[in-house]
């Protein structure tokens, strides 16, 4: 069973609190919070106040997916606001080790995201440093795109990659999820699956959520 991370970017952001009821009513397991910058991806999104906005009324695990540039600078910020994951970007990163270091000290698990064009093959010196990749099966920037098929490869490659190494690391796999692609992803290796549209934008989010979790 997959751990389903609903992206709260598709979120009611008039209606914050109500949203985090529902999540904590419903079956998912973690909120996945990305924070844009307007640098790194060409969109911006909410940064440390509005996690910590969030952060007062969830009761799961906060998942944040930073897509800016020089992340290490915000570590102790987003430990301070209530991150338990802190993912940064491969692309964004030229010292990645450091951060994954310096995430870790502060108590927190160290995520590592991939853009599409961004080889698996890139993670193999710090696969065993890491307790999640973030597989970008979308461009990042922005929520309700199409799919990139060619994520499957990426995650058979990854877990051949974990699996060799002894690693610990979850996949999760982070655009344009739904249920017409959940199984799929679960067979091919992935642990985690972020929805941000496909869960905010239904009719019935607590439903949906629980449809992604039988997977
Ligand atoms: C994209 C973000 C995603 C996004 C997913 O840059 O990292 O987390 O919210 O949204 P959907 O599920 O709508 O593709
Ligand atoms: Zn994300």
């Amino acid at each position: 069973m997959a751990i389903i991370a609903p992206s709260l970017l598709a979120s009611d952001f008039a209606n914050l609190q109500s949203e985090c009821e529902m999540l904590n009513k419903s079956e998912a397991d973690w909120y996945h919070i990305d924070v844009m910058d307007g640098v790194f991806v060409p969109n911006i999104s909410f940064g440390m106040p509005v996690i910590e906005a969030m952060k007062r009324h969830s009761e799961k695990t906060m998942d944040v997916h930073l897509m800016i540039v020089q992340p290490e600078r915000y570590i102790k910020e987003f430990k301070a606001v209530g991150a338990d994951i802190l993912t940064v970007h491969y692309e964004a990163s030229t010292h990645l080790h450091r951060s994954l270091q310096a995430i870790k000290a502060e108590g927190m698990k160290a995520g590592v995201a991939l853009n599409p064009h961004t080889p698996v093959s890139l993670l193999k010196d710090v696969i065993k440093d890491i307790d999640l990749v973030c597989l970008m099966s979308v461009n990042p920037g922005f929520g309700g795109q199409k799919f990139i098929e060619n994520t499957y490869n990426k995650v058979k490659e990854l877990k051949a990659m974990i699996q060799e190494t002894g690693s610990e690391a979850l996949i999760e796999i982070d655009g344009g999820v739904t249920s017409a692609n959940a199984a799929a992803l679960i067979e091919a290796g992935a642990d985690v699956l972020v929805a941000g549209s496909f869960v905010f934008k239904s009719s019935d989010p607590i439903a949906t959520i629980a449809d992604l979790k039988k997977f």
